[in-house]
């Protein structure tokens, strides 16, 4: 079982799939030890300073997790046994609150709610039997948020250090239809292994989420500089002065930059509310943005460029206006963007071969629940694809 005075312990970040690498280096760099990758988690050691680090500076993470203690359980009362049997007084005021989330993968248990609720009444009971009185559920700001994970028969719980998911980094409280998850954004601009120099171009920006993370890697300021609330605040080992060392060192580490960031939408409302929130990241001076259509996009020259774009996926429109719109973005990017690099994310496979550029690059993510794909392109002339059959014919 998990004891605050161990001086390392392990922990768990969840993640999206196929963001798994990029967390890897991402703790590593913290100094994260014995990191390994799982499906949609990273596990590491580390002491409280790892854990607000993570917390603090990674940008692909969604949770820190300290796994707390693991048992077999097969049914509903040996669960609420087991959970009824753990000491949760050192860990929990009687008039504390705290909050229960499940994730399931096991044919004993059916539905997650039900399971936090059973892991509520639990604890809830035996505080009443000891005290007479009993902490209270608060699902937005507990004093502690646990994890139930389920796989088979082998349950275990977790505190959650993060509580509130650390994609939600505080400055996008406004956004266009189809935003982009802020880690899915920050992952993406990573996964293009960007040196943070030259011109970085969205010219369907949306809410400006990709624009925005960007900026906060190529100037090194951490996600987590934004949020006021993570769980371990509430924990009774919160160590106020080791996590205001690690507030200042990492103001400390953000760098000026003289990269130019450009991001431009067709409707004035995305531009609007990109504005908002890049001032609320404090990156209005940083950011420049425009209200115009892609075609009319003239990107900076002179300086290496890369463009990341989020285009909409048209799954409301017919599959002709979809590709030739794709094709139309191929030759705009073959036009006028010679020397850049691209990279497209979308979930329409069949779109995506119409921008009719050979992909140098091609990975998989989830943007929310949608499979897409993610393709680099590199622009120079002569870089538009050949028609299929001239190919098969030459070659
Ligand atoms: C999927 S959304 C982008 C979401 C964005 N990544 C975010 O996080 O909010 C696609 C955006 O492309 C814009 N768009 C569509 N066609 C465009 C065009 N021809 N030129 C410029 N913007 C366009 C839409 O207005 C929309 O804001």
């Amino acid at each position: 079982m998990y004891s605050f005075s161990q001086q390392t312990f392990n922990m768990v970040a969840t993640t999206q799939q196929y963001l798994e690498p990029i967390l890897v280096q991402e703790l590593q760099k913290l100094g994260a030890t014995d990191v390994l990758k799982h499906n949609r988690a990273v596990s590491f050691n580390g002491d409280l300073s790892v854990m607000y680090k993570a917390n603090l500076c990674t940008r692909t993470a969604l949770k820190i997790l300290v796994p707390f203690t693991k048992f077999r359980a097969r049914n509903e009362r040996d669960l609420y046994e087991e959970i009824r049997r753990i000491d949760w007084e050192n860990y929990l005021d009687v008039d504390g609150t705290l909050a229960v989330h499940t994730s399931l993968s096991t044919d004993f248990f059916n539905h997650s709610q039900f399971v936090s609720q059973k892991t509520k009444d639990a604890i809830v009971d035996r505080f009443r039997d000891k005290f007479n009185r009993r902490p209270s559920v608060d699902i937005v700001n507990p004093q502690l948020s646990i994890t139930v994970h389920i796989v088979r028969d082998e349950v275990s719980i977790s505190f959650d250090s993060s509580a509130e998911s650390l994609h939600r980094r505080g400055y996008r409280t406004e956004q266009t239809l189809a935003p982009i998850n802020e880690v899915t954004a920050a992952g993406m601009v990573m996964l293009t292994e960007w040196d943070g120099k030259g011109a970085f171009v969205d010219p369907m920006c949306g809410s400006g989420t990709i624009l925005i993370e960007a900026a906060l890697y190529a100037k090194n300021i951490a996600p987590g500089l934004f949020k006021k609330h993570f769980g371990f605040m509430h924990w009774k080992n919160f160590d106020k002065k080791l996590w205001q060392t690690l507030v200042d060192e990492a103001k400390a580490a953000i760098q000026e930059t003289d990269t130019i960031f450009m991001g431009s939408d067709k409707t004035f409302k995305a531009i609007e509310i990109a504005r908002a929130n890049a001032t609320r990241a404090g990156l209005d001076e940083d950011i420049k943005l425009s209200n115009k259509r892609f075609e009319e996009v003239k990107p900076p020259q002179g300086v290496a460029g890369l463009v990341v774009m989020n285009p909409p996926y048209g799954e409301r429109l017919p599959i002709e206006e979809i590709g030739s719109f794709y094709k139309q973005i191929g030759d705009k990017l073959k036009q006028d963007f010679d020397g850049y690099t691209a990279w497209i994310i979308s979930s329409n496979v069949d779109a995506l071969k119409k921008v009719g550029l050979a992909a140098s690059q091609r990975l998989t993510l989830f943007n929310g629940p949608l499979p897409c794909k993610y393709y680099k392109f590199e622009l120079y002339k002569g870089s538009r694809r050949k028609p299929e059959k001239e190919k098969t014919e030459k070659e």
